[in-house]
């Protein structure tokens, strides 16, 4: 063994000397560029306009989904979607294989917006209207994001987690609409008509939804004269869920609801046969449907 290599030798002479200047220069400047790095991070966070999320709240996805559906039935205008006036919280769900509901925001406004998962790990990518905003959403957590939201559009939402076999069709759009459109929109909500729950229209169909979160209803066969047909669904899943009926040139869908709503569709139908099923994304495809024969 060389003498210079040993840990208990002397070290080889010169060892001790001074860095010749360049390496001092490089050191310097690797030092600087660290601290300018650090600065401009923590900069950033103080006072960047960013949209990061800087606020989370505990919640069982029970509890988040009880929010969920006081929000939208307080703000959900003729059209389905939830017109969120200026200065108000807006609050969306992620479940398999939606995004609920369906938000209006009024342009160049900044929102804040809450955001949890109802069932498992979903993405939330907000890739329209010039915003590249990616966050985890996880049952139980609740984050609140800061949007300041441009100019009136539709601005695209997709999921980027993968969630189940149907992730890749989870998607969904922010409506952005100008003052006077918002303006009208919530004016109408507030003036709805008082839904009084429990109240069945005589003669309707009433179904439910699986209870435990399956995609199917309590029933796959349904019944009825021809004539107006009404189908009333509770829904006591954790999902949010709606019923439809399509078939022989027939396609209307009741409300979407989250866990407590009822979801309600009607249609004048002739002797034939038809499908009800839930339009939520993915849901009829795994097996939320049933047959409505008509005669
Ligand atoms: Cu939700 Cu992928």
């Amino acid at each position: 063994m060389a003498v210079n290599e040993s840990p208990v030798a002397s070290p080889a002479p010169g060892w001790g000397r001074r860095f010749p200047r360049d390496e001092r220069v490089f050191l310097w400047l690797v030092a600087a560029s660290l601290v300018g790095m650090t600065a401009v991070v923590f900069g950033w966070l103080a006072w960047g306009n960013q949209n990061v999320p800087d606020t989370y709240r505990y919640q069982t996805p029970a509890q988040y989904s009880e929010t969920v559906a006081k929000f939208t039935d307080r703000y959900q205008a003729e059209d389905g979607l939830v017109y969120v006036p200026p200065g108000e919280d807006a609050y969306l769900a992620a479940s398999r294989y939606t995004f609920y509901p369906g938000l209006a925001l009024q342009a160049n406004t900044q929102y804040r917006i809450w955001l949890s998962a109802t069932d498992v790990l979903h993405g939330f990518s907000l890739v329209g209207g010039g915003q590249n905003i990616n966050l985890e959403l996880a049952p139980n957590h609740v984050t609140g994001m800061n949007l300041t939201v441009g100019d009136p559009g539709r601005y695209l939402i997709v999921c980027n987690e993968y969630c189940g076999l149907d992730h890749h069709t989870m998607k969904a759009y922010l409506t952005v609409v100008p003052a006077a459109v918002m303006e009208q929109n919530v004016v109408a909500a507030g003036a709805g008509e008082e839904v009084t729950p429990g109240v069945v229209p005589a003669g309707a169909i009433e179904i439910s939804a699986d209870p435990t979160g399956a995609l199917k209803f309590d029933t796959s066969s349904l019944r009825a004269e021809a004539g107006p047909v009404t189908i009333v669904m509770e829904n006591p899943s954790p999902l949010p869920h709606n019923v439809a009926i399509k078939g022989n040139g027939v396609d209307v869908k009741g409300k979407v609801v989250l866990k407590g709503g009822t979801s309600t569709v009607s249609a004048d139908l002739d002797p034939g046969t038809y499908t009800f099923y839930c339009s939520v994304p993915g849901h009829e495809a795994a097996g939320m449907k049933g047959t409505l024969t008509v005669t």
